[in-house]
């Protein structure tokens, strides 16, 4: 893909360079696994200092500081430590980790294996989306290939430290991307995700030993932390949102696809570098980061306070690109997976396959989620094929209400937040679909099959 002059890509820089390849001969040509042998003469503990001092968050979709998420680990349980690299990439709209797997492999083995010695770990895991199937095959030949050079496997590089990295094939459904459905997964149960707090991996994780589980693109940044330095990568973005983020832009843009970009606002990404909407079209709204994340509607004013205390007014494409940003109008940065809705996009029929995708995911462990997302398909599916009832988007809310907060893990807010913010935005749009309570062109074959 076409490098736009306005992205700064430090994870990206070589994937899409004419001739480079995944193998560990174009790694090592661009200066490949040189922080690795700086790394394993340092003492580890200054390399998570590092990782805290540059603010690095987490890119998976939480944002939790990554050098803090560190620092929880347990190191006094006398249990051995694992390291969990999730590239189970499967929020819709999410398309960035399987660039660096298809293109990059060796950036992210070197990444691990940074993260591996600063956290005391002998055995890593790169749990793969089953439906990656290039990528795990990519991964195996690196990985083979990082033996062979020392950089991966006992007495890395001749330090005396050893770790090993297993690719794990995931199997196949939303939820193994939850961290601790993950990890039963990956224990080769089913993947039910477990209460936290009181336990987050960090203390009882992988077989009930401390655990971090990191994302893809996340496990990348420490090789970059440490070349530059943690203050001048903290220079890059806002402060709290330091360094560079792949965005994965779909939808209704006249250049889609994935950019790494620096400081910038959501309008620089949407309208310079994609070119803003189809022509004859306009933005009707977007989610910013996956389809879990409450939709931001064109023509609307993003107001608050700063922490500062000075008084933000934004419009759509004012929001800065960033956690920060995107938090203080509403929704969350996510993963990254913007996906941009222009004015042709019903948005009760977006709703609907969402909620469809949802219902299917579900694991079924909390009642809430099991029965409440499937109601709102059946819900949202009626509506959009003409059969809604006059109560149905109160229905609905009331469903997601009773849904958001009320389960095990953050897929139940996943499954409420689009319903709950599209109907906060869209409302009229869906009272007209409910006022048709009877369309004679609807789908009847399709509704038979709800
Ligand atoms: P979370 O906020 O519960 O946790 C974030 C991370 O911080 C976890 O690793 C957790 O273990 C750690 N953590 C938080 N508090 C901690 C504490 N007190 N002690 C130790 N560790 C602590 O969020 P969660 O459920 O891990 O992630 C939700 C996000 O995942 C969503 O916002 C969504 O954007 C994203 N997501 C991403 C997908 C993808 O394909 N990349 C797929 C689905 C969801
Ligand atoms: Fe499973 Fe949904 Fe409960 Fe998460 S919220 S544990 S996906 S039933």
């Amino acid at each position: 893909m076409a490098i736009h002059p306005r992205e700064q890509r430090l994870i990206l820089k070589y994937a899409d360079e004419p001739g480079y390849t995944p193998h560990i001969d174009s790694y090592l040509e661009k200066g490949g696994y040189e922080t690795l042998k700086k790394a394993v003469t340092m003492e580890p503990q200054s390399i998570i200092d590092e990782v805290k001092k540059s603010g690095l968050r987490g890119r998976g979709g939480a944002g939790f500081p990554c050098g803090v998420k560190w620092s929880f680990v347990d190191r006094k349980s006398g249990k051995p430590i694992y390291l969990i690299c999730n590239c189970d990439e499967s929020e819709p709209g999410t398309f960035k980790d399987r660039q660096i797997v298809h293109k990059d492999p060796h950036q992210l083995i070197e990444g691990m294996m940074i993260s591996c010695f600063a956290n005391n770990v002998a055995k890593a895991f790169i749990y793969i989306r089953e439906e990656m199937p290039y990528g795990a095959k990519i991964l195996d030949q690196a990985i083979l290939e990082a033996k062979e050079k020392g950089f991966v496997g006992d007495n890395v590089l001749g330090s005396g430290y050893s770790c090993d990295i297993v690719v794990h094939r995931g199997a196949a459904a939303y939820i193994c991307g939850e961290e601790t459905g993950l990890i039963e997964s990956l224990e080769g149960k089913r993947a039910n995700p477990r209460i936290k707090p009181p336990y987050f991996p960090a203390v009882l994780g992988l077989y009930n030993c401390p655990t971090i589980v990191n994302n893809v693109e996340t496990l990348c940044n420490p090789i970059h932390i440490l070349k530059m330095g943690a203050d001048e990568f903290a220079k890059i973005g806002r402060p709290n949102n330091s360094g560079t983020r792949i965005w994965c832009v779909s939808g209704g843009v006249q250049r889609p696809g994935y950019y790494e970009v620096g400081e910038m606002t959501l309008g620089d990404l949407v309208y310079d570098i994609c070119g803003g909407p189809l022509p004859g079209r306009k933005i009707k709204a977007i989610i910013p980061g996956g389809s879990s994340m409450k939709i931001l509607k064109n023509g609307d004013r993003y107001k608050g306070k700063n922490p500062d205390g000075s008084e933000y007014d934004w419009g759509l494409e004012d929001i800065p690109l960033d956690y920060d940003g995107i938090a203080a109008a509403g929704s969350m940065s996510g993963s990254g997976g913007m996906m941009v809705l222009d004015d042709t996009v019903s948005i009760p029929a977006a709703l609907a396959n969402l909620m469809a995708f949802y219902s299917h995911e579900s694991c079924g462990q909390c009642t809430p989620c099991r029965e409440g997302s499937l109601w709102l398909k059946k819900i949202t599916s009626r509506m959009v094929h003409g059969q809604a009832r006059e109560e149905d988007v109160d229905l609905m809310l009331s469903v997601a209400d009773q849904i958001a907060g009320r389960t095990i893990c953050a897929f139940g807010f996943a499954v409420a937040w689009p319903v709950q913010s599209y109907i906060a935005k869209f409302e009229e749009e869906f009272r007209e679909y409910a006022a048709h309570l009877s369309d004679p062109n609807a789908d009847r074959q399709a509704i038979k099959e709800l």
